[in-house]
């Protein structure tokens, strides 16, 4: 029994500055798996036009996620980093899931619920089938893991089901065709073509909540500023936002149990331990009986000697286009050979002619 090359895969949107929570919940993660697998970071454009078609500065958002992606410490030598418009085989394969996956599967996706609010027949065909474009990104190359924030866990389980759909409805031409392989799924043996790609959501701070209300997760569409703190904030604006984060009366306690019904102290505890790669009890160990006026200043120097760098070469890559458009068309080529040889079996598999 053979199985699929261990490869990562993983997506941004192109809309709205990114803030600590991409950077803790998503960039942070992705840069450490460099060291475990083969990874493929995208920046997903074409999924920015589902829910707003028409942009002011989607080229300039597209560069600015690439940007954050170079200077948190992707390599885009040893690995790819690209945009997802330059390889057309995206749009490709995901006509062919919106073939395999059901409009009813669609239809029960929380963020399509949530983003097309009440009126769902004024939403675009595009925004319903967005997980099938996101399936299509995942498995165009053949990618087994994918690290994502636990919103997006129903999407990566649709792009199971739209993977197993297809393994079983072309088993007998997956065969023919000699491009599968057998795996088993449960207990099940399946000839598949497409892995059943697993999500990669644990890490200490797998949800960033707002710095106002630690029930609310840290959001770009936040009204309030100071909720959430920007990858282009600089050094003072960091420091006074966690100065000003919102708190309890209490000192932290030693114990993870004693950050119960303490969302606001806890979220700034996680936030302390993914900044520093420790566990949110190691942290506690140390901080445990202070004060956050003592807490909220070594949390502030701590962000700001993890950050201030990461800000500082955004702006650098910012100045130099050139540079950011020269490493998206190189990853864009060698995503580009990839998709080809996935596509070109598909076709095989579905026969188109
Ligand atoms: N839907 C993802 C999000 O909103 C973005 C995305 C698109 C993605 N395609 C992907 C994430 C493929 C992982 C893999 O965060």
């Amino acid at each position: 029994m053979s199985e699929f090359k261990p490869q990562i895969f993983s997506g941004i949107q192109p809309t709205g500055n990114l803030h600590l929570g991409n950077y803790l919940g998503a960039l942070r993660k992705f840069v450490a798996l460099q060291e475990q697998m083969d990874c493929i970071y995208c920046v997903v454009d074409m999924h920015s036009l589902t829910a707003q078609l028409v942009h002011e500065d989607l080229k300039e958002q597209t560069r600015a996620i690439t940007a954050a992606y170079l200077a948190s410490g992707i390599d885009p030598v040893k690995h790819i980093v690209f945009n997802q418009s330059k390889v057309r085989e995206h749009a490709e394969l995901a006509w062919v899931f919106n073939c395999v996956a059901r409009v009813g599967w669609m239809n029960r996706m929380t963020q399509f619920k949530d983003k097309a609010g009440k009126d769902r027949e004024n939403a675009s065909l595009g925004l319903l089938a967005y997980p099938s474009l996101m399936a299509a990104d995942i498995l165009l190359y053949r990618a087994t893991h994918v690290p994502v924030g636990d919103d997006q866990k129903q999407h990566l389980e649709l792009t199971r089901d739209i993977a197993m759909k297809f393994n079983l409805d072309f088993e007998g031409k997956i065969r023919n065709s000699g491009t599968g392989i057998d795996i088993t799924v449960g207990d099940q043996p399946v000839h598949a073509f497409f892995p059943m790609v697993e999500p990669l959501i644990e890490g200490p701070a797998p949800r960033v909540m707002s710095l106002k209300d630690g029930t609310k997760k840290m959001s770009k569409s936040d009204p309030s500023d100071l909720s959430r703190i920007n990858l282009t904030d600089d050094a003072d604006t960091v420091a006074r936002k966690i100065r000003k984060a919102k708190t309890d009366p209490d000192a932290l306690p030693s114990e993870i149990e004693g950050l119960k019904g303490r969302a606001e102290a806890d979220n700034l505890v996680g936030i302390f331990a993914a900044l520093s790669d420790r566990a949110k009890a190691d942290v506690l160990a140390e901080f445990g009986g202070q004060q956050f006026s003592q807490f909220k200043p070594a949390l502030a120097d701590l962000a700001v000697s993890v950050l201030a760098p990461i800000t500082e070469e955004m702006r650098r890559l910012n100045d130099d286009p050139g540079h950011i458009d020269a490493v998206l068309k190189d990853g864009g080529e060698r995503a580009g050979v990839i998709a080809e040889k996935t596509m070109k079996d598909v076709h095989e598999i579905v026969g188109l002619l």
